[in-house]
């Protein structure tokens, strides 16, 4: 706790010292816990002004542009570790020794396989149903299937959980694209890597060898890693609401994957492709971002609530995406041409300059994910199976707090006064 204190005088003869706590990195927090017993309620809908948890898991200095993992910048990460020794690093505060990493690993390769039962429960789907619905209801079933987890306060039933969704994730996810498609499921590969079995789950045949590109593979690593955690983004609040009831922790998931799905969160790289498609031609970009600036719609993979710089996810996404593209011969591609007229343009209008606007992560990926084959109704499945790694170190951080409340918020009533029923002949 900090010497400082923020005294907030109530006009009436009454004021109140509220204590001041240290951020590591980052703003100080005023501690408003005993304002209530004052009369009064903090008012901050979005929570555009509050500290909801205290955190050591990851950092974003949305000024300088900077995202930490347990304070290590992403940039490093992204080109020297990958998503699961990433997920390590996030879950247990530390990067794993040889022999940790290789435990870990082994240990969320033997649980990618799903229940039997799953697939008929895919079978009750409509085969045009949005993989992110599909996403919501498999992974709120998996609770179904592992009733265990719901005694998590147990340290080993709690890290079998984290490591079965883990590992389960891209196997469910890749099954929604399958589905779509009528397209037989493909088993997990042992001898493969995170993301090379879930491109070989995605693509592969049962009547073909298949083999994976190891640049796409290592761009799509780097696709789940630099979207592993992002600090209390919505759906990570969300996971964090839901799981302070003790509710089972896929459940707490699958609220989060609910909360994902909005363009305005995971939705974003999928609006970003849409939005192209709708321009069509790089002739129209001018017009496009006109009305942009006229407020009749907006630049989707531009902004952010916390980045008021660029997006380091983003510039490594921009590399990426050059060599994804280089590799598949796609550069030309004209699509990825009117994406690179789109962000100069923006960037060079004092409109974006003015309100800090940049592109960010999801700007490039949808592009990406598009070359590598991925359909663009499945990007915000993969941002899913990518920040169920955040979604569950936030959760573990949470409810292995010693002094765990639900979270109940409160509000500004300014509905009706109180009154009486009035009987239905009399209205
Ligand atoms: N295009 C045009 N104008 C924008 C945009 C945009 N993408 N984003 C914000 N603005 C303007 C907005 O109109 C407002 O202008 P003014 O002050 O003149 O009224 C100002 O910037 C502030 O907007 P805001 O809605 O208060 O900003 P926010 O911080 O609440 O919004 C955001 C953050 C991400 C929802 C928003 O920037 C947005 O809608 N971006 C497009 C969707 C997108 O790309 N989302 C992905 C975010 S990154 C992935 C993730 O981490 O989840």
């Amino acid at each position: 706790m900090s010497k400082k204190q923020v005294i907030i005088d109530f006009g009436d003869g009454r004021k109140v010292e509220l204590p001041v706590f240290d951020a590591t990195l980052g703003q100080n927090v005023v501690d408003m816990r005993n304002l209530g017993k004052y009369g009064y309620w903090s008012y901050d809908p979005a929570f555009l002004s509050t500290a909801a948890c205290e955190s050591k898991i990851t950092f974003i200095d949305g000024d300088a542009g900077q995202l930490f993992y347990r304070g290590y910048p992403v940039e490093q990460l992204a080109e020297h570790s990958t998503h699961l020794e990433g997920a390590y690093l996030l879950l247990n505060g530390e990067l794993p020794t040889q022999k940790e990493k290789d435990d870990f690993e082994r240990e969320i390769t033997l649980h990618t396989m799903l229940n039997d039962q799953i697939y008929s429960l895919f079978k009750g789907f409509r085969r045009d149903a949005h993989p992110m619905a599909m996403v919501t209801g498999v992974v709120g079933a998996l609770a179904a299937f592992y009733p265990d987890s719901f005694y998590f306060k147990d340290p080993k039933i709690r890290k079998i959980s984290i490591q079965r969704l883990i590992a389960k994730m891209p196997t469910l996810t890749a099954m929604c694209y399958r589905y779509t498609y009528g397209l037989p499921f493909m088993f997990p590969q042992n001898k493969l890597n995170y993301a090379e079995n879930f491109l070989y789950m995605m693509f592969a045949t049962p009547c073909e060898d298949y083999v994976v590109n190891p640049v796409i593979a290592k761009a799509f690593d780097r696709i789940l890693l630099l979207h592993a955690d992002h600090e209390q983004n919505a759906s990570t609040s969300t996971v964090r609401i839901a799981g302070s009831s003790g509710t089972h922790p896929f459940s707490a998931v699958a609220a989060g994957v609910a909360c994902l799905w909005g363009p305005s969160h995971g939705g974003a790289n999928e609006a970003v492709l849409k939005m192209l498609t709708e321009i069509g031609d790089e002739s129209k970009v001018d017009e496009y971002v006109a009305g942009v600036k006229d407020k009749k719609y907006r630049l989707m993979g531009f902004g952010h609530r916390v980045y008021k710089n660029t997006d380091p996810r983003a510039s490594i996404m921009r590399k990426t995406c050059y060599e994804v593209l280089e590799v598949l011969g796609k550069k030309d591609d004209p699509l990825f041409k009117l994406a690179m007229k789109l962000e100069q343009v923006a960037l060079s209008d004092d409109y974006f300059i003015s309100h800090k606007l940049y592109p960010n992560v999801d700007f490039y990926s949808g592009i990406i994910l598009r070359a590598i084959g991925i359909p663009d109704s499945m990007f915000t499945a993969v941002f899913a199976l990518a920040r169920t790694v955040g979604w569950l170190a936030q959760w573990q951080e949470m409810i292995t707090e010693p002094d765990i409340k639900i979270s109940r918020p409160r509000q500004l009533y300014t509905g009706s006064v109180a009154r009486n029923y009035v009987p239905i002949e009399q209205r």
